[in-house]
């Protein structure tokens, strides 16, 4: 049984990536500010609750629980509260990570899973992206991680840190039983506002912009159920454990959903009408964003089995139905 830090393991992806865990007998410990997570969400294994900017807080954590290994969750997320909080997104998203890499030193733990976004690549030229595409985010949020996923790469060359900075794409679904999901306040994702408009709470959906260049006018995304990408964490730490290196990896699926091809599917899964109403664009929003996933299949062995639009949207609906009351 291996022991791993899940920082921030009581959001969304960090909670599905515990369960995961644990199903396969390792023990995650939790360390949480719960500034956005749930302490409902922490099930298999301890809290600590504390912030990542805490050397001291990370230091009593890793003394108590003594992990073989760290995984990174604990980041603001949102890229439009990124443009207009940047310093706040500087401090946590990137000295954040600064002062968990030295406490990893000062504990000696070398494997670290980072979560990284596909906001790295900013407006890619080549569709599907793969890891060679030109870094040039265009949002705050995704300057910081792309800055994380150069200061590990410094300092993995010289102090032998192992990580995997996972570049995710659209993480979308639920646990199936409706255990945990995606639960942010405010909500911005499309999949959870579309339910929500399916469900009648908070009246109807805004639309961002019908007027890109894709098939139908919407933007175009690879939505990955968070349990597959819960599954490519496993597998990155078995490989980040097992030898040196510094991997970069995209998860998500290769497949395109657009927009209005969600709402649809989010229509057929509920049996219910999203209204919605056409919004200019939405600023920094590319229109097409998909993974080429060859090296993640090479290097993880990776490759989906929930991911197809309705299975992520009939979890999520099964989620949050249980959260909203619904029968
Ligand atoms: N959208 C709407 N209405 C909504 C919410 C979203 O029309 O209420 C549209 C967006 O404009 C976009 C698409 O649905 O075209 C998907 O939007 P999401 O907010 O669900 O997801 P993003 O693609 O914007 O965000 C994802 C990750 C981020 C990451 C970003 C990188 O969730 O963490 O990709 O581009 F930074």
């Amino acid at each position: 049984m291996a022991k791993i830090l899940i920082v921030g393991g009581a959001g969304y992806i960090g909670s599905h990536v515990c369960r995961a865990l644990a199903a396969r007998g390792d023990l995650p410990i939790v360390f949480d500010n719960l500034s956005s997570g749930h302490e409902h969400a922490v099930k298999w294994g301890p809290l600590v609750r504390g912030d990542i900017r805490s050397f001291a807080e990370l230091e009593r954590a890793f003394s108590e629980h003594r992990p073989d290994a760290v995984m990174h969750f604990a980041a603001n997320i949102e890229v439009g509260e990124g443009q207009i909080y940047p310093r706040a997104f500087w401090d946590n998203n990137v000295g954040g990570v600064i002062t968990l890499l030295n406490a990893m030193e000062r504990a000696d733990i070398k494997p670290l899973v980072f979560s990284s976004t596909c906001a790295v690549y900013g407006e890619p030229e080549i569709v599907p992206i793969t890891e060679k595409e030109k870094c040039e985010p265009v949002s705050v949020y995704g300057r910081t991680k792309r800055a994380v996923e150069i200061m590990l790469s410094d300092i993995a060359a010289r102090d032998g840190v192992r990580f995997a900075a996972l570049r995710y794409f659209n993480a979308a679904g639920a646990s199936p039983d409706g255990d945990i999901g995606e639960e942010h306040d405010p909500e911005t994702h499309l999949i959870p506002n579309a339910l929500k408009a399916a469900a009648g709470l908070g009246g109807g959906m805004k639309l961002f912009g019908a007027d890109y260049a894709t098939r139908d006018g919407t933007c175009v995304r690879d939505y990955i159920h968070v349990l597959d990408l819960a599954t490519a964490h496993l597998a990155a730490l078995d490989r980040v454990m097992a030898g040196p290196g510094g991997f970069f990896c995209n998860i998500g699926t290769g497949n395109g959903a657009s927009v209005l091809e969600v709402l649809s599917a989010v229509e057929r899964v509920t049996g219910r009408p999203v209204p919605f109403e056409k919004h200019a664009r939405r600023e920094g929003d590319a229109p097409e964003l998909l993974a080429d996933i060859s090296y993640a299949r090479s290097w993880l062995g990776f490759s989906p089995q929930f991911s197809d639009i309705e299975t992520i949207i009939d979890d999520a609906w099964r989620f949050h139905k249980k959260a909203w009351g619904i029968s």
